[in-house]
């Protein structure tokens, strides 16, 4: 797929203002203020089926979206011209939903890529109804991707994009439950590279478990791409603002100590450490940890 000229255009778009910075940085550590003090969340396995399963994936599923796309590239970046401050290449730009979503599936791309190795097949573990798979195929598809989630509807529709797309082949997706031990789709992924992209994020009570499972299956390699509160840098505002935003809505806050920790014990050799160059919002920046078992 041809994105220079998406990127191109965005090249040419100067950072945001200091005043949007700081009316953006103003209201979102408002909303997350607010959050924090009046509908604090727990973010339980039941809330978290509640909020992707039963809504967001089951929106998806109902709205057969990818029916009216030109093409996958149109049905991944469709028209949305809501423009708001997001991180392009280390900037923070104001730019509409499409061409933010146009940058990121090659941006993506390349960062997964990167560290991918020579790996001919990719797995996610959490990939919802396979966002990232279907980006990653519009770049390489010459490999096949296996994705994995916990939400019916998610899996659900994911298969019917695939199918849509006559890419059944490429890329197929099924359940796992991270947290539990057994479950019988975590052997699938000895010997595979694997990522997760924000989806520790969203099981911060078994962090160490979820991690300890991914170990035992024995993946070749895993890159781990989460917000956290650990890496941030609170001399900044707006790793400030990402602080106040994670806690109001209880993502994960260990994953990368945990990480560390693992490789002090000699369990498994880190490979990477790098923070994401892109996000959709100013508070909602990720970490990369590539990591081996040993
Ligand atoms: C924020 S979404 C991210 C989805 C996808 N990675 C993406 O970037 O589009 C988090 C996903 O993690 C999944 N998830 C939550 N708990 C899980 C678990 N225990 N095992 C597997 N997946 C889980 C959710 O169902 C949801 O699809």
């Amino acid at each position: 797929m041809n994105t220079s000229g998406a990127n191109d255009m965005l090249e040419s778009i100067s950072p945001a203002s200091l005043a949007d910075r700081a009316i953006t940085y103003t209201a979102v550590m408002a909303k997350s203020l607010y959050r924090l003090m009046v509908r604090r969340v727990k973010r339980t396995a039941d809330v978290v089926d509640s909020e992707y399963n039963q809504q967001n994936w089951q929106k998806m599923l109902a709205s057969k979206s990818w029916l009216s796309a030109a093409d996958l590239a149109g049905f991944l970046a469709p028209a949305d011209s809501t423009e708001r401050l997001r991180k392009v290449d280390n900037k923070i730009l104001r730019i509409d939903g499409q061409r933010y979503y146009r940058y990121r599936t090659s941006a993506l791309s390349d960062l997964i890529l990167r560290h991918a190795g020579d790996a001919r097949q990719i797995v996610e573990l959490g990939c919802g109804y396979g966002y990232n798979l279907f980006s990653l195929h519009l770049h390489r598809p010459d490999l096949t991707f296996k994705g994995f989630d916990i939400a019916p509807n998610g899996i659900a529709a994911g298969r019917e994009i695939a199918t849509h797309f006559a890419l059944s082949d490429k890329i197929s997706l099924d359940r796992i439950d991270l947290t539990n031990a057994n479950d019988p789709n975590l052997p699938t992924i000895a010997g595979q590279t694997a990522f997760t992209y924000f989806c520790i994020e969203q099981i911060p009570y078994d962090v160490r478990k979820v991690v300890e499972n991914i170990i035992a299956a024995r993946p070749k390699r895993v890159i781990n791409i989460e917000p956290t509160t650990e890496l941030l840098d609170l001399t900044h505002p707006r790793d400030l603002v990402s602080l106040v935003y994670i806690r109001s809505v209880d993502y994960q806050t260990q994953l990368f100590s945990i990480l560390d920790q693992l490789e002090r014990e000699g369990r498994i050799r880190i490979l990477a450490r790098e923070r994401m160059p892109f996000a959709p919002t100013i508070n909602n920046d990720g970490f990369l940890y590539c990591w081996e078992p040993v």
